[in-house]
């Protein structure tokens, strides 16, 4: 399964661009911007990444954020994931920005735009990487903010695939959003939500029928809920899970404990994914070779994962089929 270099070829669907800012990035910005970080050694801020759940990861993940400043800056950032995605294995990437936060820091979309998409054209020349942008929503700013961030984003539409919903879960459900997703969708978006990941399978039904999401971003405690796991396979749903991510910010007490094997049993559609890489640990093929010892997946399970990611990838089939 695995090719020459040791790595799995597959997709990655679930990344948050603004969490791939290694430390090293992190401080040259910050330098750059003239930026006030807690320190300028970059193994010493790693040292921070101590997470007790969500808030506590987003909480530093925001604060680093103020070093994005310039067009350069997203160059920079997109460039150094897709050069690290490329060596994992990534063939096509969609990747979530957070332009919410950019916007707050006083940055206009035109650069957070401008610097991303050239980064994204620069991969797929020199790097052989097909991607993407999808336009999450914070959903601890609500409705209103989306629906207003979405209207600004319209003279972009065309570097964008699709819409999610990302930071603080519990306590924001899927339905205050129910307007910004009737909207993206009829602007003809691809549709994904994070659900399931601190929020029970309530938040997933919701993502699902309120919002008509066609994947959903962790969804790890669907597996709590029968009729859910039914609902998620005979809708053939794909699930982006994040192994690493669940481990650091304790949604799992140990990776021996993760819902992945009950997942794959249930007949889910599940994919593999990083999420924010600077923070937990490991791009894509180390949550990869983390599963695959963890839980002895087959080759086959491995190739099967594979499969899943270019299947349940925003492209056409034409194009699935060249991977698969
Ligand atoms: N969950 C919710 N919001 C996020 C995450 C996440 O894992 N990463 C970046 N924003
Ligand atoms: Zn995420």
């Amino acid at each position: 399964m695995t090719n020459r270099q040791g790595v799995w070829p597959t997709a990655e669907l679930h990344v948050h661009i603004e969490g791939t800012l290694e430390t090293e990035l992190l401080v040259a910005l910050a330098r750059r911007n003239n930026v006030e970080l807690p320190s300028y050694d970059p193994d010493a801020l790693r040292e921070l990444y101590r997470f007790t759940d969500l808030q506590s990861f987003l909480d530093i993940y925001y604060a680093n954020l103020a070093v994005l400043r310039t067009e350069a800056d997203f160059y920079d950032l997109g460039l150094a994931y897709l050069t690290r995605a490329a060596a994992a294995g990534v063939r096509r990437a969609e990747i979530f920005f957070d332009p919410q936060t950019h916007l707050a820091n006083g940055i206009p979309l035109a650069v957070v735009f401008g610097g991303l998409t050239r980064a994204l054209n620069e991969g797929r020349e020199n790097l052989g990487i097909s991607a993407d942008l999808i336009l999450c929503f914070l959903r601890h700013l609500g409705g209103a903010e989306a629906l207003a961030t979405l209207d600004a984003a319209i003279p972009y539409l065309d570097q964008l695939i699709g819409v999610g919903l990302d930071s603080a879960e519990v306590g924001f459900p899927p339905s205050l959003f129910t307007e910004v997703f009737a909207k993206a969708a009829a602007l003809g978006l691809h549709r994904v939500a994070h659900a399931g990941e601190e929020g029970g399978p309530d938040y997933v039904h919701e993502a699902l029928d309120l919002l008509g999401v066609e994947r959903v971003d962790h969804g790890i405690r669907s597996v709590e809920d029968d009729h859910l796991l039914e609902v998620l396979r005979e809708r053939r749903i794909p699930l982006t899970v994040c192994p690493l991510s669940n481990v650091c910010l304790q949604a799992t007490p140990t990776l021996a404990a993760h819902p992945l094997p009950a997942m794959l049993d249930a007949g889910l559609i599940v994919t593999i994914s990083s999420d924010d890489p600077a923070y937990f640990g490991g791009y894509i093929d180390d949550n990869l070779a983390a599963v695959q010892q963890e839980f002895a997946l087959s080759p086959e399970q491995m190739a099967q994962l594979a499969r899943n990611s270019f299947q349940a990838a925003f492209l056409p089939d034409a194009e699935k089929r060249r991977y698969i």
